[in-house]
């Protein structure tokens, strides 16, 4: 039962620290809304003001979501394991909860691929048959994975990446963040999979060619085997599930699987998506 008052967030968003998550608060405080924000770590949110109410709580401790949803109507959802999903959806149907915007992933909507893809798909699924209203967010790759890059460009003025000529069309976090934003105001996106890309058509070279311009340095591209990055993972310790998902995504990139544009973000935004050269610029000094 619902004793909260209608000063009270409708929206609660998890990931709020990150990338997409922070955006998606932004975007939702900028349109006036109150936010609930689910957070563990207290220290990384601080000075939001008072249409942000912040709850302490861990996704792997199902114990701490039910508090956090009380009074909440609609959940932005990014979870990292299939178990965190089950438990939040017991918890919002417990809770009244009428929608779920869960970040999934491009690959999700493609019947034939695995790795990552899997995990999301079967998420999805669990939400599909919860009985709530949903809507999935499936962006193409990040641009932040530039970021990645930021080490190597630093020391060696190269960038390796296992993706040969293959073209992705990648999008900026934010635009991903905004549409989460838009399908959390309104029950217009119920029901929906937004497959997310960005404006242009790049290869990692070309990528590669406009953060140089961007930066003021030369940079390299070098392609590498994906055996190479699947090493390099399991020495980062990821489980080799997770290293082979990985690998299986850069090898559709390579084979141009990820080609294409969608125009979901003009549509919902009402503005082209947010450029790589943008992105370059906000990001500069990331690179210094
Ligand atoms: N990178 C890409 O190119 C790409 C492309 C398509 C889809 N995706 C999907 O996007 C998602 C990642 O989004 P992102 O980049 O915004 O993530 P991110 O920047 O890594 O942030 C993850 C957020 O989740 C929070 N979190 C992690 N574990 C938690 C837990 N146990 N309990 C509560 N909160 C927890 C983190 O909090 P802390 O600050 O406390 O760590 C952080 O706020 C993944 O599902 C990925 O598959 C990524």
């Amino acid at each position: 039962m619902n004793h909260e008052s209608d000063d009270t967030p409708k929206i609660l968003v998890t990931g709020a620290t990150g990338r997409v998550g922070s955006s998606v608060l932004n975007h939702l405080l900028e349109s006036g809304k109150k936010v609930r924000i689910f957070v563990r770590d207290p220290t990384k949110v601080s000075g939001f003001g008072a249409n942000v109410e912040v709850r302490m709580g861990d996704l792997s401790k199902a114990d701490t979501i039910s508090e956090a949803l009380m009074g909440i109507e609609r959940v932005f959802l990014v979870t990292g394991a299939t178990e965190q999903d089950s438990d939040v959806i017991v918890e919002a149907k417990k809770q009244g909860v009428r929608q779920v915007v869960k970040l999934s992933t491009q690959e999700a909507g493609m019947p034939d691929v695995k790795g990552h893809s899997h995990w999301h798909r079967e998420r999805e699924k669990l939400i599909e048959s919860s009985g709530l209203a949903w809507t999935f967010l499936r962006p193409t790759m990040f641009m932040d994975t530039a970021l990645q890059w930021a080490g190597s460009i630093k020391a060696e003025g190269i960038v390796r990446f296992p993706a040969g000529d293959g073209r992705v069309a990648p999008i900026d976090p934010d635009d991903v963040g905004a549409v989460g934003a838009t399908a959390l105001m309104s029950d217009a996106h119920f029901y929906k999979a937004y497959e997310l890309t960005g404006s242009e058509l790049l290869s990692i070279r070309e990528m590669v060619e406009t953060l140089s311009h961007v930066i003021g340095r030369q940079i390299r591209y070098v392609d590498i085997p994906e055996s190479v990055v699947k090493e390099q993972f399991l020495k980062m310790n990821l489980p080799e599930y997770v290293a082979d998902g990985l690998v299986e995504t850069f090898q559709n990139v390579r084979a141009g699987r990820f080609a294409y544009r969608t125009q979901v973000v003009e549509s919902l935004l009402g503005r082209p998506a947010l450029t790589f050269e943008n992105w370059c610029r906000k990001n500069h000094s990331g690179f210094q």
